[in-house]
C-alpha cells in the first residue's frame, strides 16, 4: 500500500520494492517448507527450466563470493516442465551454496547446464526407481574438494551434516530430494574428492498439449458489497480493511471473533460476505463460521489463514467454508476470491 503512494522513480520505492520481494520470497520458503514436511498443494506450472534457472542465478550470483566463476549453459530447444518455480529456486539455491561451501578455501568453477535425455528401460539397470521417458536435466557440477564415498552415501540424508555443530542443518539435501521426487523426478550424485561433486536434476519433460494451466490474470475487480472483517491483529485488519475499502467494497471490522458474532446476529442481512482469521481467541474462524451459517446459512465466509498446516482444504469446506487464503496474500489474489466468492463459484467447483 505505501508502495502505490510513492514517488515510482525515486529510491524509497526501490526499497520498499526490495522489502516486499524479501517478505514474499520469505511466505514462498515457508510453503515450501510445508509442501516438503506434508506434500501440501504446490502451485506448479508450465516453465521452460532454462528461464526459470537464469532468473534464479540472478539473485544466487551476488550471494556467491567472488573467487567462484560461474559458468552457465542454456538448453539447446523445449526444456517445458510442469514445476513451481520456488521449488526451483530452492534447488539452485541449495546446490549452489553447498558447491560454494565445497569451494570456499581455493575458489573454483560453479558450472550449471540444462539438457534433454531420454531414459529407457535399459537405464532401469543401474537406475531401478526411475521411470522411462523424456527429461529436462539441471546439472550442478563444482571443482570442489568433494566427497569420501561414506559421505556421498549420506548426502540426502535428513539431517547429515560434515558441517560443525550450529554451521548446518543437514536439511539442505534432503529438501532438494523430496523436491524432485514430488515431482516425479529423479536426482543423481557424482563425486571424487579433490577433484569436484556434480549433482543432476531429471524432471519429467511436460507434453505442453497436454497442460491447461492458464498464464493469464484476471484484472483486479473490486465490488460495492458489505463485508464482515475479522481479525484479532489490529496491524492485519487496519491493512485488510483498507485494501478492500479501496476495491469498493463496505467493510465492518471487528478483531474480536466473538463481538463479531454479535454483530452478525443483529443484522445478519447487512453482510454479503464474511472474511475471517483463522487463528483468534476463545472462537476460532472455523467455530464463528459453523455459527454465522446457523444464523443464515446463505452467507459466504473467506477463511483467511497463516498456518497452512493448522487447516486442511477439507477441513475448510467441511465447515461450509467458501474458499480460504493464505496470509500474506496479495491485492490481486484477495480481489479474485472475493469475486469468485460473491459469484458464487467455490474452490469445490473450480475443482
Ligand atoms: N557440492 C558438494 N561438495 C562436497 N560436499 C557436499 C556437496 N554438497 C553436499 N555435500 C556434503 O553433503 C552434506 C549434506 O549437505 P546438505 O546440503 O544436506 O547439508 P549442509 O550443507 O551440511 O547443511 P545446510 O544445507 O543446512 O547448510 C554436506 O555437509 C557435505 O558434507
Ligand atoms: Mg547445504
Amino acid at each position: 500500500m505505501v508502495l502505490e503512494d510513492v514517488d515510482p522513480g525515486g529510491p524509497e520505492h526501490r526499497r520498499l520494492e526490495l522489502a516486499l520481494k524479501g517478505a514474499k520470497r520469505g511466505r514462498d520458503l515457508v510453503k515450501q517448507i510445508l509442501v516438503f514436511s506434508r506434500h501440501a498443494e504446490q502451485d506448479r506450472k508450465l516453465l521452460a527450466l532454462s528461464d526459470t534457472v537464469e532468473e534464479a542465478l540472478k539473485l544466487l550470483r551476488p550471494i556467491l563470493p567472488s573467487t567462484i566463476e560461474m559458468v552457465w549453459r542454456r538448453s539447446e530447444g523445449d526444456d517445458v516442465i510442469l514445476a513451481d518455480p520456488v521449488h526451483i529456486y530452492q534447488i539452485l539455491m541449495n546446490l549452489c551454496t553447498n558447491a560454494a561451501y565445497a569451494m570456499r578455501d581455493k575458489g573454483g568453477i560453479l558450472r550449471l547446464g540444462i539438457s534433454r535425455v531420454i531414459l529407457t528401460e535399459g537405464d532401469r539397470a543401474s537406475e531401478p526407481d526411475i521411470t522411462p521417458g523424456e527429461y529436462v536435466v539441471l546439472e550442478v557440477r563444482d571443482t570442489g574438494r568433494g566427497m569420501e564415498p561414506e559421505t556421498l552415501e549420506r548426502v540426502f540424508d535428513p539431517f547429515f551434516t560434515t558441517k560443525k555443530q550450529g554451521e548446518g542443518t543437514g536439511l539442505g539435501l534432503s529438501v532438494v530430494h523430496g523436491i524432485v521426487k514430488s515431482f516425479g523426478g529423479h536426482i543423481t550424485v557424482e563425486s571424487e574428492p579433490a577433484k569436484g561433486t556434480s549433482f543432476s536434476i531429471y524432471l519429467p519433460k511436460a507434453d505442453e498439449r497436454l497442460c491447461t494451466v492458464g498464464k493469464h490474470t484476471t484484472p483486479v475487480a473490486g465490488g460495492k458489497e458489505r463485508i464482515l472483517l475479522v481479525d484479532d491483529e489490529d496491524i492485519m485488519i487496519a491493512l485488510d480493511e483498507e485494501r478492500l475499502t479501496g476495491l469498493g467494497y463496505e467493510v465492518v471490522a471487528s478483531t474480536s471473533s466473538e463481538e463479531a458474532l454479535e454483530i452478525f446476529r443483529k443484522t445478519p442481512d447487512r453482510f454479503d460476505l464474511v472474511i475471517t482469521d483463522y487463528t483468534m481467541p476463545n472462537l476460532t474462524g472455523i467455530d464463528l463460521a459453523a455459527q454465522l451459517l446457523m444464523i443464515k446459512p446463505t452467507i459466504p465466509i473467506v477463511l483467511w489463514t497463516g498456518y497452512n498446516e493448522a487447516v486442511s482444504r477439507e477441513r475448510v469446506q467441511k465447515a461450509g467454508i467458501k474458499a480460504f487464503l493464505m496470509k500474506p496474500s496479495d491485492k490481486n489474489t484477495l480481489a479474485a476470491t472475493i469475486r469468485r466468492v460473491l459469484d458464487g463459484e467455490t474452490d469445490e467447483r473450480r475443482g
